[in-house]
């Protein structure tokens, strides 16, 4: 089992990585001097595969635990979803010293963190993700929060779990769609802070995508240790934290105006990363070698690379931006990337620039580099 320490003063907290860990994650949680009752909020997909450890896990080492299924998908994570959870809890009787355990993937983590954040005014809550995105991104960092229908996330806070505990076996069952859309995070981590493990994904994509549990593991905590040093230093993102939407602005601006339907999240963050990488070339001298390199490496994970909207759907991809939380004074700032493994945030791209990557794949890479 690997350890991973998010550094938040008292708030500080494990990440535990490793295979056949959900049977651990009683004792685990009997170390956190916890209430005796709990309950385990998933959804329907993952409560019927691993609700029964988790529960039986909890139940050995002396908990009191009640179980919360909600419905799989986006749409759970909503007021309406929570507002179930609440009254749920309640007629469970938990009490201030009890805890949520969010067995899921990122839905059910922002769902079930919120729940925890605002329930009695905050009650203990512990992370077990079993998506590959959840256990490399959403599970790490305290962002919680739910949808409402204006927009994605604009409802949440920020509420640190007391303990993140990834079962690598629970990837095993997850469709492959989703595992490759969770690789759009991992590269994501590879360009913004660490060209080794740029280098190594190039290496070992066939391992990783084979799920080969010493490549898998040892990419979950590279990654996990990345978000838990940035979290770190920028728990709220008032700079640095910023790193880590490398590729969202114009990805969440795609998931927007798809409706959600389209693209899974990593499938759109894949084209606004590779968008973002091409933009980088014109306004930080980002070599066309490594924008190849950015573009090949996401192919390979199986993940789209290219959009190419229609003058109207630019439009509404504009203004979705401009809705966008990060957006300050009407500015739509971007991350852009210096070179593999080095990120700046807070830069200025004109809506010249944006406009045109948006409509031409072949958008600005001189080919003669390549
Ligand atoms: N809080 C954060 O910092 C943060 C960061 C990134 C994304 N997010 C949020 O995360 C959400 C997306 O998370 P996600 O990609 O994990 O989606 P998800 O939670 O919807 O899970 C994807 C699908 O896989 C199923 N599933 C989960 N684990 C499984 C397993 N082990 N085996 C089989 N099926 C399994 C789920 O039931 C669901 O149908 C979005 O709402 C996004 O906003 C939050
Ligand atoms: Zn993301």
């Amino acid at each position: 089992m690997r350890v991973v320490k998010v550094p938040l003063g008292n708030r500080s907290y494990s990440i535990l990585i490793g295979p056949g860990l959900l049977s651990r994650l009683g004792a685990a949680c009997q170390r956190l001097q916890l209430g005796t009752r709990c309950a385990i909020i998933t959804d329907t997909n993952v409560g019927r595969r691993f609700a029964q450890p988790v529960f039986e896990s909890l139940v050995k080492a002396g908990f009191a635990p009640s179980l919360i299924v909600v419905p799989a998908g986006e749409t759970a994570k909503s007021l309406r979803t929570a507002q179930a959870c609440y009254d749920q809890l309640a007629v469970h009787r938990l009490e201030r010293k009890s805890f949520i355990v969010a067995l899921g993937g990122g839905v059910v983590g922002d769902l079930a963190g919120f729940v925890a954040a605002t329930y009695l005014r905050g009650i203990a809550f512990v992370q077990v993700p079993t998506t590959l995105l959840a256990q490399v991104d959403s599970s790490v960092g305290g962002k919680v929060g739910v949808n409402l229908k204006a927009g994605k996330n604009l409802v949440g806070a920020f509420y640190q779990p007391r303990l993140v505990l990834c079962d690598l076996d629970t990837l095993k069952t997850l469709p492959d769609r989703e595992f490759r859309a969770g690789l759009a995070e991992v590269i994501k981590y590879g360009i913004i802070r660490d060209a080794r493990l740029f280098a190594r994904l190039e290496r070992d994509l066939p391992k990783l995508l084979k799920r080969e549990p010493k490549v898998l593991a040892d990419v979950v905590a590279r990654c996990c240790e990345i978000k838990a040093t940035v979290v770190g230093k920028d728990e709220t993102e008032s700079g640095l934290r910023a790193i880590l939407n490398f590729g969202h602005t114009i990805g969440h601006a795609l998931e927007a105006i798809s409706r959600y339907g389209k693209y899974l999240h990593g499938e759109a963050i894949s084209i606004g990363q590779v968008a973002a990488a091409k933009l980088s070339t014109t306004l930080l001298d980002l070599s066309a070698g490594e924008v190849r390199r950015i573009i090949t490496l996401f192919e390979r994970a199986g993940l789209p690379t290219i959009v190419r909207l229609t003058p109207a759907q630019r439009a509404r991809a504009f203004a979705a931006m401009r809705l966008d939380k990060k957006v300050r004074g009407g500015e739509i700032k971007f991350v852009l990337a210096k070179r593999i493994g080095r990120v700046e945030f807070g830069c200025k791209v004109p809506p010249k620039l944006i406009d045109q990557v948006l409509s031409d794949s072949a958008f600005c890479i001189p080919h003669t580099e390549f």
